[in-house]
């Protein structure tokens, strides 16, 4: 079962081809970062444009690599030889969402093979399950998770923790009440001054910071494996507006051309021990409730070293986790969904009429 997993729900054109649920073959990611680093976040016309002129390259791409023998092949060509097309749906940005859906509800009629729609973040914990590949450069799990499994997904957009007791079969054991932790992230990057996206450039600046310099605030929820990262980011505000010796009114905007480098990576080294501290202290007391098989970590948040760190320290068992280049947004996350989907017979969706969802839910 070859499935090619389509992706565009932010600003990533994504395209993988991925066997049984296990196998990758292709994973081709065009990156919007550079154009929207100019204005500090995602811009979502300039996204949905892209994604337009990314589209039909990132797909060639794709197909060339996971056929390299039917190079001299037109695309239709290469279809001949994927039995599904899976597509993100849901959770996005709309206009990014509809570039991805129209193209394969296209490619499903075109080649005549069933297509199946996925959720953005349930596709983010199916990263996972590939163990095996023939391209270079990826360093894949060994093992693929077992059920009951516990994902941690933390994203720039989501931050939940979910019980998968199959496929399928999951319940929501708690999500963020306000900001995602990837955006929590960004923010605070925003505020020191460093390049959007902020996970990977806190995470580097962070080495060389004390990370308990700051005394940053873990907030305290009614449910138990919910989050908040709001009160996290307003306390590293006015914890640089007092470095500088300013009050609240000073703007944000004003901080990077006022912080020393070295108050920059104190904040930035303290902002990421406690906003990692946060997830992992929940996912540990949920590992301790339920007692999973496996515990994976998904979304973009999950290539953090401190969140492999932290977790690896505390959970009795190994935590799963993988490539960071598939833990960002990607094709083959979708396509593996897309695998275990037609490979369970699931109902195939409608290539005449699969709408959009920007706010699908898990
Ligand atoms: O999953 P993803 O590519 O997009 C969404 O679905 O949101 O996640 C992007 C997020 C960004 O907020 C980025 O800052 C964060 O993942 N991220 C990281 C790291 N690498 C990416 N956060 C912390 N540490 C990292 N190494
Ligand atoms: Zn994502």
């Amino acid at each position: 079962m070859k499935v090619l997993g389509i992706e565009t729900s932010c600003d990533e054109t994504a395209v993988g081809i991925v066997e049984d649920g296990q196998i990758l073959h292709a994973n081709t990611v065009v990156s919007q970062i550079d154009i929207h680093a100019t204005y500090g976040g995602v811009v979502p016309e300039v996204a949905a444009r892209s994604h337009i002129e990314a589209m039909t390259p990132v797909l060639e791409t794709a197909l060339n690599t996971a056929f390299p023998t039917l190079a001299n092949k037109t695309a239709l060509e290469k279809l001949s030889d994927i039995d599904a097309i899976a597509v993100t749906y849901g959770a996005g940005l709309g206009g990014s969402l509809l570039i991805g859906v129209m193209t394969a509800r296209s490619l499903a009629l075109s080649s005549n093979k069933p297509l199946y729609a996925i959720n953005h973040v349930e596709g983010h914990v199916y990263a996972n399950f590939l163990t095996k590949t023939f391209l270079d450069g990826y360093k894949l799990p060994t093992e693929a998770p077992k059920f009951p499994v516990l994902a941690l997904i933390v994203s720039g957009g989501h931050t939940q923790l979910v019980l998968f007791h199959d496929h399928f079969k999951y319940e929501v054991l708690g999500k963020t009440q306000d900001d995602a932790i990837g955006e929590a992230f960004d923010k605070v990057a925003k505020m020191t001054g460093l390049p959007y996206p902020g996970g990977p450039s806190i995470s580097k600046e962070a080495e060389f910071g004390d990370s308990h310099a700051c005394h940053f605030p873990k907030a305290r929820l009614e449910g138990p494996y919910d989050f908040s990262f709001s009160g996290l980011k307003t306390a590293v505000l006015r914890s640089a507006q007092q470095m500088v010796g300013a009050d609240h009114t000073l703007s944000s905007l004003e901080l990077p051309s006022r912080l020393t480098t070295g108050q920059k990576r104190n904040i930035v080294a303290s902002f990421q021990r406690v906003a990692i501290e946060t997830v992992v202290d929940k996912t540990i007391n949920a590992f301790e409730y339920y007692t999973p098989s496996s515990v994976v970590i998904a979304g973009g948040v999950a290539s953090s070293q401190e969140l492999r760190k932290q977790l690896a320290e505390r959970l009795p068992i190994n935590p799963i986790y993988t490539d960071p280049k598939l833990c960002t947004d990607n094709g083959a996350m979708i396509a593996t969904l897309g695998c275990f989907k037609a490979m369970s017979g699931a109902t195939a969706a409608d290539p005449y009429s699969l709408e959009i969802n920007p706010n699908l839910k898990m």
